[in-house]
């Protein structure tokens, strides 16, 4: 799983890579000495730049890394605006900027006040004139601000979106608590529902992934209306405890509309047990007709059942789960799925394997949203 460190350090590397293919055209085209002697020393600031920490980020601490790797921004800045020959002190503005990633005020306001403090010391080195540090200075002031307005909304995102996470835990909870069997079957059937949108992505359909994860996440939310004793009942249900546990699909539906959910979540939720021929329930919708969401999660849920114990029966094995479910193509389940999933059972394998060495809740909703 990639961190947000190393999306920043990503990034960095990016811009390196970038300056050093640009420096090259450059370099073919202005051969003028006081150039010839600069490339070597840019491009190997540009090349070697983020060595420091890509070498060292697996043996520092989690603080450290932030630390260092804020440390290796400002190297690399302040080396670049000492080696180009023009006056381009606002390479320092993109400092602040890309400070908001560490996800911390404090990185935001200590490269500012880096940028402030290397604006008038380089000024003053290079003898500028004081009209154009002041021009500058209050250019940056301006860009502060709206640098913190920028810093206030995506903090009040990020938080938005830590709230919306522990709401899913809270229902996955609330949903699994009650069955002890059914432990780990909403992450499970969410991580198989990726699986499958992330290769039908890959064969051009339109999908959200995110949205897609989370509507796995909870789309039994309604069996907290279940009874517990029908949840757990050991042996065959009555027709009548059948029928009570139907309904999840449409309690779910209602909650999840009650709890704010768009339309789209709480129109997938409703459908997840419908067949495809169109025998399923709780509309006894068929084909199309079931949301393409809706599908793929069917799908999920059934190999998570299938391979996973009941009171009433032992798991499956991986290998009958795919027999059954590759029998089942074009009844219960829709036939445009039947190549995906081919493709994708080695990896539901692999999935299976690594998260039942792995069950720790925290690590698997990790990116949730
Ligand atoms: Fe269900």
């Amino acid at each position: 799983m990639t961190s947000q460190l190393d999306k920043i350090l990503y990034l960095q590397w990016s811009f390196s890579l970038i300056g050093a293919i640009a420096l090259t055209f450059i370099y073919g085209t202005d051969l003028s000495e006081e150039f010839n002697g600069l490339y070597p020393n840019l491009m190997a600031l540009f090349l070697l730049s983020y060595l420091p920490y890509t070498l060292l980020k697996n043996f520092l601490p989690y603080k450290w890394k932030k630390r260092f790797l804020f440390l290796n921004m400002c190297a690399f800045s302040t080396t670049l605006t000492f080696l180009l020959p023009y006056d381009i002190y606002f390479i320092f503005f993109f400092m602040p900027l890309i400070s908001i990633l560490f996800k911390s005020r404090f990185y935001v306001y200590t490269a500012s006040i880096f940028t402030v403090i290397s604006l008038i010391i380089l000024s003053t080195i290079k003898g500028q004139d004081i009209v154009i540090t002041i021009i500058e200075l209050t250019l940056f002031v301006c860009f502060f601000i709206l640098l913190v307005f920028v810093s206030r909304l995506s903090s009040s995102i990020l938080q938005t979106d830590f709230l919306n996470k522990k709401m899913i835990y809270a229902l996955i909870f609330a949903i699994e608590g009650k069955d002890p069997y059914t432990k780990g079957h909403s992450i499970r059937v969410a991580e198989y529902a990726v699986i499958i949108g992330k290769q039908m992505m890959q064969k051009g359909y339109d999908l959200n992934l995110s949205e897609l994860k989370i509507i796995a996440l909870i789309h039994d939310i309604g069996k907290m209306y279940t009874p517990y004793e029908i949840l757990v009942k050991e042996g065959k249900l009555t027709d009548e405890e059948y029928s009570t546990i139907k309904e999840h699909s449409e309690n779910g539906a209602v909650l999840a509309d009650r709890l704010g959910y768009p339309k789209h979540f709480v129109t997938n939720i409703r459908h997840h047990h419908e067949r495809y021929d169109g025998r399923g329930y709780p509309q006894r919708l068929a084909g199309k007709e079931i949301p393409l969401m809706s599908r793929i999660i069917a799908l999920a849920d059934t190999y998570d059942a299938l391979t996973s114990n009941r009171t009433y029966r032992r798991a499956f094995t991986p290998d009958e789960a795919r027999r059954i479910i590759m029998e089942n193509f074009g009844s219960q389940f829709d036939p445009l799925l039947e190549p995906i999933f081919e493709e994708v059972y080695p990896l539901f394998v692999e999935k299976q394997e690594e998260m039942a060495s792995n069950p720790s809740l925290d690590d698997q909703l990790e990116d949730v949203s």
